[in-house]
C-alpha cells in the first residue's frame, strides 16, 4: 500500500505535504534545538479526518506527532530524525465554532490561534483570560495538550482550569466527545484532565469547551523596582491582602533581562531606568468598575515607606499598560537574540521561592563564575524561569549537565517541579524520567499502554521507549 496516497484519499492531495522545502517549518522548533525529519505533514481539516488519519497510521505502525503553533519550548512537537512519523497539522482546524455568553463558554478547534480565541471573546464582550507572549502564533489544541500556563495563572488557572469540556481522537481513531459545558459533572473519572498535559502521548485534542470571564473595566499596571526576591514575594503578600482578587498578575525579573530588551529588541520601547534596584515585579491590577483613584498610588506610597519599594513606574493609560507588558513578554526573544538558551522553568511555593533564588545562584556562581544568569517569570504562581547564559554563550551549553543539576538539585530540596508550565517534550525526559516519583510513573506508563497499545503517539516524548514495543514501518 502507498501510504502517502492513501493520507491524499482522507485530506486531499494539497494537504499532503512531502516535499523536504514544504515539510520544513514544521521540523524545527523556534528556540532551533529540536529538528526531525518526518515521513509527511499531514493537514486534517476535521475530526473525522484527524480519525481517520490516526486509524491508518495506528494500523500501519507510523508514529504521529501532533502539531499546532509549534511554540513549544522543550521539543515536543517535532519529530525525532527516523522519518518514519508523519506531523499531524491542527492548523486548519480553525474556527470559533461557538460563544455561548450565557453558560460563558467558547466552543473552539484545536488550530484556533490563542490571539484570535481571545479576540472572539472579547467581541462577544467576555475575556478569555489565557495569555503569553507566544499567543500571535500559538494554538488552542497546543495550549490545551500541554497545560500552558502564561502571565493571567494568578487569577485565572492553567489552561487545565479554563476547560470545561474535549473532544479527542484516541490512537485507534476513537473519537471520545467530551464537549460537555457543564461546570459540575461528577460522573466517573474526569477523562478530560488526562489528555491535558499529556503533549500528544494519548490522543489527539481536537476540540474544547472553554470557560469565560467578565471583561475587567479598570486594569492598572505598575513596574516596580525591589531589592531583592525576598522582597518580592512581600511586595506580593501585601497585594493580596489589600487589594484582594485584584491582582491579576505579578511577574519578577532581573533588571539584566530588561536592559537585554532594550539592546535586543528595538521594536519595544523601554522608557523605564531599571538601573535603581536589581529586581523589577511587573504588577497588574483588575477591578470590574473604575475606582476612585488608581490604586497603586496609595499602595506604593506605603511601600516606600516601608522600605520594600526601591523605585516604582506607574503606567497612565492602556498603551503604558501595554508597553511595559511588552518588556516583560520580549524578554525571551531578547534572550534567544543573544543565545541565553539554557531554559529552566521551576516551580517553588512562593514562600519558599527567594531562598531558592539566593542558594541556587550561590551555587551556580561558586562553580561557574562566568554565568550570566537570565532570571524571570511568573512569581505569582511560584514559577521561574530561571535560564542560565553566559558570556560567549557557548559556556553555558557547554555545561549544560553540571548547570541543570545544581538547579534540579535545589529544586528538589524545596519539593519543587522542574517543569511549571513548558512539559518535559525531548528537553527533560531524562530528568523526568530519573526524578519524577516511580509509582507516578508506573501509573503513567500503564494509561499511555491502554491509550495507545503500538505507542504511536507522539514516541520519544516524556515516557520511556522501553513501556511498549514500537514497530514503526513506511506501510
Ligand atoms: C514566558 C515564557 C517563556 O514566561 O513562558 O515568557
Ligand atoms: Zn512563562
Amino acid at each position: 500500500m502507498d501510504i502517502i496516497s492513501e493520507f491524499k484519499k482522507i485530506v486531499g492531495e494539497a494537504n499532503v505535504l512531502t516535499e523536504a522545502s514544504d515539510k520544513a517549518g514544521y521540523l524545527e522548533e523556534w528556540t532551533q534545538r529540536f529538528h526531525g525529519k518526518a515521513l509527511a505533514v499531514v493537514r486534517p481539516a476535521s475530526t473525522g479526518e484527524v480519525s481517520a488519519v490516526l486509524k491508518l497510521c495506528n494500523d500501519n505502525s507510523i508514529s504521529v506527532v501532533p502539531q499546532s503553533g509549534n511554540t513549544d519550548l522543550v521539543g515536543g512537537s517535532v519529530p525525532d530524525d527516523s522519518g518514519r512519523s508523519i506531523v499531524l497539522s491542527l492548523t486548519r482546524m480553525n474556527k470559533v465554532e461557538n460563544i455561548d455568553p450565557i453558560n460563558d463558554t467558547m466552543l473552539v478547534e484545536a488550530g484556533v490561534i490563542l490571539q484570535r480565541a481571545q479576540e472572539a471573546a472579547r467581541d462577544a464582550g467576555r475575556l478569555f483570560p489565557l495569555s503569553f507572549a507566544a499567543q500571535g502564533t500559538a494554538c488552542l489544541g497546543g495550549c490545551l495538550a500541554t497545560n500552558a500556563g502564561g502571565t493571567a495563572v494568578l487569577r485565572y488557572g492553567n489552561t487545565r482550569e479554563l476547560v470545561l469540556g474535549l473532544e479527542v481522537v484516541l490512537a485507534d481513531g476513537t473519537v471520545i466527545n467530551m464537549l460537555r459545558g457543564l461546570r459540575k459533572d461528577n460522573t466517573g473519572y474526569d477523562l478530560k484532565h488526562l489528555f491535558l498535559a499529556s503533549e500528544g502521548t494519548l490522543g489527539v485534542i481536537t476540540r474544547a469547551v472553554v470557560k469565560l470571564f467578565p471583561v475587567p473595566q479598570a486594569v492598572y499596571v505598575a513596574f516596580i523596582g525591589v531589592e531583592n526576591p525576598h522582597k518580592a514575594a512581600d511586595l506580593l503578600a501585601r497585594l493580596k491582602s489589600e487589594t484582594g482578587s485584584a491582582v491579576t498578575g505579578f511577574e519578577l525579573m532581573m533588571s539584566k533581562c530588561v536592559e537585554r530588551v532594550a539592546r535586543e529588541i528595538p521594536a519595544v520601547h523601554v522608557n523605564v531606568d531599571v538601573s535603581a534596584a536589581p529586581w523589577w515585579c511587573l504588577v497588574e491590577l483588575s477591578y470590574p468598575r473604575e475606582p476612585e483613584a488608581n490604586p497603586f498610588e496609595a499602595f506604593l506610597e506605603k511601600a516606600f515607606e516601608d522600605g520594600l519599594v526601591e523605585d516604582a513606574v506607574i503606567a497612565n493609560s492602556v498603551k503604558e499598560n501595554r508597553a511595559i507588558w511588552s518588556i516583560r513578554e520580549s524578554i525571551p526573544s531578547a534572550d534567544a537574540h543573544v543565545g541565553n538558551n539554557l531554559h529552566n522553568d521551576v516551580s517553588i511555593q512562593i514562600s519558599e521561592i527567594a531562598d531558592f533564588v539566593d542558594e541556587t545562584l550561590a551555587r551556580l556562581y561558586a562553580k561557574y563564575e562566568w554565568l550570566d544568569p537570565s532570571v524571570y517569570g511568573h512569581l505569582g504562581d511560584g514559577n521561574l524561569h530561571f535560564n542560565i547564559g553566559s558570556i560567549p554563550y557557548q559556556l553555558a551549553f557547554e555545561n549544560e549537565e553540571g548547570i541543570r543539576e545544581i538547579v534540579y538539585e535545589r529544586v528538589a530540596a524545596h519539593n519543587g517541579s522542574i517543569s511549571a508550565e513548558h512539559g518535559i517534550g525531548r528537553l527533560k525526559r531524562a530528568h523526568f524520567l530519573r526524578l519524577k516519583n516511580s509509582d507516578e510513573l508506573a501509573v503513567m506508563v500503564a494509561i499511555k499502554k491502554a491509550l495507545d497499545p503500538k505507542g504511536i503517539m507522539n514516541p520519544g516524548i516524556l515516557l520511556p521507549d522501553e513501556a511498549w514495543q514500537n514497530q514503526v514501518s513506511a506501510g
